[in-house]
């Protein structure tokens, strides 16, 4: 019978599809157990790896009996098993999934250490590696982490991002474990041809912070969340993505070039400097309208009565890089509903040049800050996507599988 499970949106399945699953010590090893379950449903052949710490946390036999295949002890096989441990699982592998993937992990594969049986293998492997980081949240933001995420990065590892909410270790913050469902989401589209190949895409994301004096600034409550999931999105599908954000709350994802900016002149500047040679530019900062005339150059002392602050418009982003977009590029704006609804959207869009306009709903689960959204597209004065809530990686997938089905999108294509 074959095994129901899940594929991806364009059907694919892991149906003879060979996985190694490396698990290595920290208390997300856990969830490996239930993710071996979702591959093994998925059709794929699962094999796994666990170092001498992920056994303090999880058994070999449990991997066993869930994977079907028997779990190595170590590095050294006795002289009864053929050929040599390391070297046929780093040939039989065809995709290598680190999860989780602990800081002391990530510092061996940066360094090319062998030391143990997932190492050695990591080492002497081909195939892509997918990582999935997991540890608290002062190792995940330790100087000496980033440095060996951007190493692994740059060797062309790739990386599911931990979530944030409640740790393990009983703390709270970023580190957590992405999910098993997650994990196998993105493996699968590993496999999959990427329909976006070959398209570049400009993204905007986060909120700018407009200095007032040496120490108050004013900004909004964007968190980058909505940005930050188009871009996963489009690089899942095999885009190019160059990514400009201003102030964030969460991680940004692995893309191909990121610049990172505070106010709306740097964010104008670091776009246009872009823009020429993007295919498609979406953006989804909410960059301040309004900046301080004159920004103090010491602190603004108390005084008594009002105080009253000079304002002038920011450059307009949008309408400036609208105005530069030559036919071939699609240019994508976003709109807080501020209660004019389509008619605001479809004014904006014309005002600006956007091809697409997508607007946000500002409520207590969508909008800024929270992890949902309720999203309209359009586009020539036209409704074409509605979502319910949906969390902002469905709300990105509905985006881009929208710009993908451009005609313009599809001529790009290679
Ligand atoms: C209770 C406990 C929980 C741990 N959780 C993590 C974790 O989530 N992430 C991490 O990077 N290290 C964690 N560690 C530390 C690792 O287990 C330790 O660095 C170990 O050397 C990792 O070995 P490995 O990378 O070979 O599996 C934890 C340790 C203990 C005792």
């Amino acid at each position: 019978m074959k095994a129901r499970g899940r594929s991806s949106s364009s059907g694919v399945d892991l149906h003879g599809k060979k996985i190694l699953l490396i698990v290595t010590g920290g208390i997300a090893a856990y969830k490996s157990a239930h993710l071996v379950r979702l591959l093994v449903r998925s059709g794929g052949e699962v094999r796994v790896v666990l170092t001498a710490s992920a056994s303090e946390f999880v058994t070999p036999l449990t991997f066993e009996v869930l994977s079907g295949n028997p779990v190595p002890a170590g590095l050294f096989a006795p002289r009864s098993e053929p050929g040599v441990r390391h070297v046929e699982l780093a040939t039989w592998a065809q995709r290598i999934l680190v999860a989780p993937a602990t800081a002391d992990f990530l510092a061996k594969a940066a360094h090319g250490l062998a030391d143990d049986l997932a190492s050695t293998v990591l080492l002497a492997a081909r195939c892509p590696v997918i990582l999935a980081p997991a540890m608290n949240e002062g190792m995940w933001q330790n100087p000496a982490v980033r440095r060996n995420i951007d190493v692994l990065r740059g060797d062309g590892k790739h990386f599911i991002e931990p979530g944030s909410g409640a740790l393990a270790c009983g703390e709270s913050g970023s580190g957590r474990m992405a999910e098993p469902e997650e994990i196998v989401r993105t493996l699968l589209s590993s496999f999959e041809p990427g329909d976006l190949a070959g398209v570049r895409f400009l993204i905007s994301a986060g909120r700018t912070e407009e200095d007032i004096d040496p120490v108050r600034y004013l900004s909004n409550r964007s968190s980058g969340r909505m940005g930050f999931a188009l871009a996963a999105e489009a690089k899942r599908r095999g885009a190019h993505i160059t990514l400009v954000h201003g102030p964030v709350d969460v991680e940004p994802p692995d893309v191909d070039a990121c610049t990172r900016v505070r106010n709306a002149a740097r964010m104008k500047a670091a776009l246009s400097k872009a823009f020429p040679r993007c295919n498609v530019l979406i953006m989804a900062a909410a960059v301040a309208d309004f900046t301080p005339v004159t920004r103090a150059d010491a602190k603004i002392r108390r005084v008594e009565g009002n105080l009253s602050l000079e304002l002038k418009p920011t450059p307009d982003i949008l309408a400036i890089l609208g105005a530069r977009k030559k036919k071939e590029q699609v240019v994508v704006g976003f709109a807080l509903e501020t209660g004019g609804g389509g008619r605001f959207a479809n004014e904006k869009a014309r005002r600006k040049a956007c091809d697409y306009l997508v607007l946000n709903r500002v409520g207590e689960r969508t909008g800024f800050s929270v992890e949902t959204n309720q999203i309209s597209v359009f586009k020539d004065g036209r409704k074409v996507l509605a979502t319910g809530i949906v969390s902002k990686e469905e709300a990105a997938a509905a985006i881009i599988g929208q710009l993908a089905a451009d005609v313009r999108l599809r001529r790009m294509k290679r």
